[in-house]
This record gives structure tokens, C-alpha cells and sequence, in this order.
């Protein structure tokens, strides 16, 4: 596990600089796209270099950590929505080349073994950005997950609705109670794992996945496992670091 601390700025660049050099060397390289705010500075230095240097994403496929379960198609908050929103739109990516679980999905134990089988059948994930919970989940695998877990439909803690209510006006209670989520395992399968973290509030997080025993109580700690990880955190957020 590479631990970077540095400022946020040149932290999104580095992600930016994995990615960028993982589509020059490969134009069907195939993406795993983190939501929330934490990515959206790595997203926004990709658009960047695709207006300005002509980075292309033609090729590239692209597959979402997670969905909310529940909420309307073209609802602004949903994953979905949010990185054709803050990404696809704004580079030369086919919409269809992104797939997220479907979260409206009748049969949503149906939609999370079709989607397993649609990483597969891409060749699984080349590089996989991930965000981190101040609990410690990555994509929505909250405390006492499975180590070994696939996609499946998991019910988020309140601290994680309470998180996120920041995107639906405050409303803890608008923030659904249930998402599809990669799993664990599906995330260990990726073949480079690129974690950012900001701010104070992920310290005790980015300490145990850094530093604590790997434990399904801080879920992120299964990462220490994984043979290429980098993990990219501002000084908050790495205060607690020994
Ligand atoms: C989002 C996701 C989550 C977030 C995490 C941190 O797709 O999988 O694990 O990465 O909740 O969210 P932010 O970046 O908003 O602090």
C-alpha cells in the first residue's frame, strides 16, 4: 500500500495521472467510478485534459461502485445521474459505455448478479478510484461486511444517511435506506485500487485502513490485502497516522 499526503489539488492530479496513463496505454481500459464529493476534483482534472490536451475516453467503459434502490430514473442525486452529470457528459465517453447497479430493478438480486457478470464480462476493472465513509465503508460495504462480498443490496447505518444528507437538502430521512453496492470482493478483484481521502473527519477511517487490523468492522482494511493500492490523503485527513 503507497500512502501519498499531500494538498488536494495535487492529490487529484496524481489520480488524474494514474488514469491518463492507464487509457494512453490502453484505449479499452475499463474505469470503476466512485461517486460522492471526494472524486469530483479528479473528475473535473479529466475533463480538463480532455478539452485541453485532447484526452480521449473514447474507448474506455466505465462500471459505478453503487446505486441508491429506490429513487426515480433522472432523480439528481441518483449515482447514475450524478457522474453522467459531473463526468461522462463533459468527455468524449458513450453513455452506454457506464454501468451502474440497477437500483430500480424489480428483481434486485437478479440486477446485482447481472451486473457481476457485466464486469466479467469486460474483462473485470483495471483501475478502481474509491472514496472512503467516516465509518470506514468503501462503496456502501458498512461495518460488519463481508470480506470476501459481491454485489448485493445492503442497508446503509445511520451515520452514512446522516452523511449524505448533505445531497438531499439536509433530510436525513430523504436519504434512501438501501443501496446496491459492489462488494468487497468485487472491489479486491480490481486491478489497481486508488483511494482519496479529505478532511478531518476521514482520520480515524484513513488510520485504520492505513494502520488498524483488517476487520469487517472497518471494512476499508481488507485493502491492506490488496497487491496495488494508493492511497491519496490531505494532511486532515491523515492526522491520525502514526
Ligand atoms: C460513493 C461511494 C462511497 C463514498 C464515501 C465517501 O460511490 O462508494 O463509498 O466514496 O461515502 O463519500 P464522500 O466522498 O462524499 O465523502
Amino acid at each position: 500500500m503507497e500512502v501519498v499526503i499531500d494538498r488536494s489539488e495535487t492529490l487529484a492530479a496524481l489520480a488524474a495521472d494514474a488514469i491518463e496513463a492507464l487509457v494512453t496505454r490502453r484505449s479499452d481500459a475499463v474505469l470503476g467510478l466512485a461517486t460522492g464529493s471526494t472524486p469530483s476534483a479528479v473528475y473535473d482534472e479529466l475533463v480538463r485534459r480532455h478539452a485541453e490536451e485532447g484526452l480521449s475516453f473514447a474507448g474506455v467503459r466505465g462500471f459505478l461502485l453503487d446505486e441508491y434502490v429506490g429513487l426515480p430514473e433522472g432523480h439528481p442525486e441518483a449515482y447514475r445521474t450524478v457522474i453522467e452529470r459531473e463526468l461522462v457528459s463533459r468527455l468524449d465517453l458513450p453513455t452506454e459505455s457506464v454501468l451502474g447497479p440497477d437500483g430500480r430493478a424489480e428483481d434486485l438480486a437478479a440486477a446485482c448478479t447481472g451486473y457481476e457478470q457485466a464486469i466479467a464480462d469486460a474483462g473485470g476493472i483495471d483501475l478502481q478510484i474509491l472514496g472512503i465513509g467516516t465509518d470506514g465503508h468503501v462503496a456502501f460495504n458498512e461495518p460488519g461486511s463481508s470480506l470476501a462480498s459481491r454485489t448485493r443490496i445492503k442497508t446503509l447505518t445511520e451515520q452514512t444517511r446522516r452523511d449524505n444528507a448533505r445531497f438531499f437538502d439536509d433530510e436525513v430521512d430523504a436519504v434512501p435506506q438501501h443501496v446496491l453496492t459492489q462488494g468487497l470482493g468485487t472491489i479486491m478483484a480490481a486491478r489497481h485500487l486508488v483511494l482519496l481521502a479529505m478532511g478531518r473527519s476521514k482520520a480515524e477511517a484513513v488510520h485504520q485502513l492505513v494502520e488498524g487490523p483488517i476487520s469487517a468492522m472497518w471494512p476499508a482494511t481488507i485493502l491492506q490485502m490488496h497487491p496495488h493500492v494508493t492511497v491519496l490523503v490531505d494532511g486532515g485527513a491523515a492526522s491520525r497516522l502514526q
